[in-house]
């Protein structure tokens, strides 16, 4: 399917029926929209963000819509230790038999600024969150992941880890690290599961953090969330099987 098409995707009602995906930065944002779309397709969601009052407005939503309930995993990100994530995949083995979808969403921006004016303190924690939480939150799910019959990995990209610009400092050498990670967890898991693993480029979406990176600009020149989730939608349904290791843009 080509990028174009996402916006006027129209998918199955149940097209997540029996499903169970995680979805990271769940609690706002574009994570927030993607949990909401994902449970009124039939999928019971795991939401994993760092600030559990917004988890539980979002559970709270997707609940009194009558979509299945989902389960709230508090995590913060941006802990370089890899403890909870072994607990995390502990909890997840006793209560599932699979998973069959994992949303790399949650991000931070970190400073914009000259590469030599970021202190280690600040890139540190910008590659915690963007790709070491992705790399061991992937490897905590994996086994479930591979019983699953059909499953989905999207990492979460931005057109600034595809060509870098001036002043993206960690966010962007974070994101080239994500497609990095993508494409060889794609090669290693092709031909020996059921697991595919993509990347998508939300592009300028109207979230705090594009808000955060743009302050001139009008956030109302930008889709909402709830606009881009054609792509979110392609990549974890039936229609993408047998996609893996491509780079997608949502539009
Ligand atoms: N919006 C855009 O234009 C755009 C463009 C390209 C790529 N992206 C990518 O899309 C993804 C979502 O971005 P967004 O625009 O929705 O940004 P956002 O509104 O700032 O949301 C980021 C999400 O990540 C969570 N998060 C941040 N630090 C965390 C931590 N330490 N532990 C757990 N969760 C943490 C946030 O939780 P809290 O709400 O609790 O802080 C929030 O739910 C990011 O990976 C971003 O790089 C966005």
């Amino acid at each position: 399917m080509n990028t174009s098409d996402f916006t006027t995707y129209a998918p199955p009602y149940d097209l997540l029926k029996n499903k169970t995906i995680l979805v990271t930065g769940a609690g706002s944002g574009i994570g927030r929209a993607v949990a909401y779309i994902y449970a009124k397709y039939g999928a019971q969601i795991l939401l994993l963000g760092r600030t559990e009052v917004k988890l539980e407005a979002v559970y709270d939503e997707i609940t009194h819509a009558g979509f299945e309930t989902p389960i709230i995993l508090p995590l913060d990100l941006a802990i370089p230790d890899e403890t909870p994530y072994l607990l995390l995949k502990k909890t997840l083995e006793k209560s599932f038999s699979c998973i069959d979808g994992l949303v790399l969403n949650a991000g931070v921006l970190g400073k914009l600024s000259p590469l030599d004016n970021i202190s280690l303190d600040s890139w540190n924690t910008v590659f915690q969150v963007n790709t070491h939480s992705v790399f061991l939150l992937t490897k905590a799910c994996l086994p479930l992941l591979r019983k699953s019959q059909n499953a989905s990995i999207i990492f979460t990209s931005s057109s600034v880890g595809r060509r870098a610009r001036a002043y993206w400092g960690a966010y962007a050498a974070s994101k080239f690290a994500i497609e990095g990670m993508m494409q060889l967890l794609a090669d290693e898991l092709e031909n020996t599961s059921n697991v595919r693993v993509n990347s998508l480029n939300p592009k300028a979406t109207n979230t705090a953090m594009r808000r955060d990176a743009y302050p001139g600009e009008d956030p109302s020149n930008n889709p909402s969330p709830e606009e881009i989730m054609g792509a979110y939608l392609y990549l974890m349904g039936e229609a993408s099987t047998g996609i893996t290791g491509e780079s997608f843009d949502a539009r």
